[in-house]
């Protein structure tokens, strides 16, 4: 993943072109990212071209959180190579609630204006969600506030030190959004993925399980370890 990462944004930029990349946070990239740093640090791979989208943000967490997604992108990514600050965008955590609608476009906008996402990094949550589009999320939605499902924040808690404590709500790109993108990847690792990867490769396209709806895109790719792939029937 890190390579095909790597190459296209190397393309780009022999051709003095930028690369979009859409990201996400969670334990499941954090190898990707891991990697992405060290072809920085080792073979020079420079991010000066890039423009990051992140997929998503708790809503209620200020950037310097240490919960936030700010945060977890700042410490396994953004602190470690050359991504210029001024072009990583992540969906804002305390925009105030009158403003959430108009945040929300602008994120769209600011998609559109740089061209588009080229490629979008995805993990899968119990709930069968990608991003935090939890169900019923449908192929329309865009960037929205949401709330969250009660698997996800279940899943969560761990890292909260209570599910008390997970946020109830986030701001998500939507299915729409995710769908626009030219090239998905979606990774998962483990068994406790196993079930939702099948469901999400077997059940037909529906909101009720988000991320089926990929089935729609014309070029994405699952990248799972055996246990993650242990239920996909034959
Ligand atoms: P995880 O989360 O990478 O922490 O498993 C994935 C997701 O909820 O999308």
């Amino acid at each position: 993943m890190a390579a095909i990462i790597a190459i296209q944004i190397t393309e780009r930029a022999k051709q003095n072109q930028s690369f979009v990349l859409g990201l996400a946070t969670g334990s499941t990239p954090i190898l990707l990212y891991k990697e992405l740093i060290r072809l920085h640090r080792e073979d020079g791979l420079s991010f000066a071209n890039v423009i990051s989208f992140n997929l998503d943000e708790y809503y209620g967490l200020p950037a310097d959180d240490p919960q936030s997604y700010h945060e977890f992108m700042r410490a396994n990514l953004f602190s470690q190579i050359d991504l210029p600050p001024h072009q990583a965008h992540i969906p804002g955590g305390v925009i105030p609630r009158d403003q959430v609608p108009a945040h929300c476009s602008g994120y769209e906008k600011a998609i559109k204006e740089a061209g588009g996402i080229d490629l979008q990094i995805l993990g899968i949550g119990g709930s069968g969600h990608i991003g935090f589009n939890e169900p019923p999320s449908d192929e329309r939605s865009t960037t929205r506030l949401v709330s969250l499902d009660p698997i996800t924040r279940r899943d969560a808690a761990d890292s909260f030190s209570g599910i008390g404590n997970v946020p109830t709500e986030a701001i998500t790109m939507g299915v729409k959004t995710i769908l626009r993108s030219r090239q998905v990847f979606m990774m998962a690792w483990g068994e406790n993925k196993a079930s939702i990867v099948a469901r999400s490769l077997q059940e037909s396209p529906s909101p009720a399980l988000p991320a089926t709806q990929l089935q729609r895109h014309p070029d994405v790719h699952y990248l799972l370890d055996e246990s993650a792939a242990s239920k996909i029937s034959q």
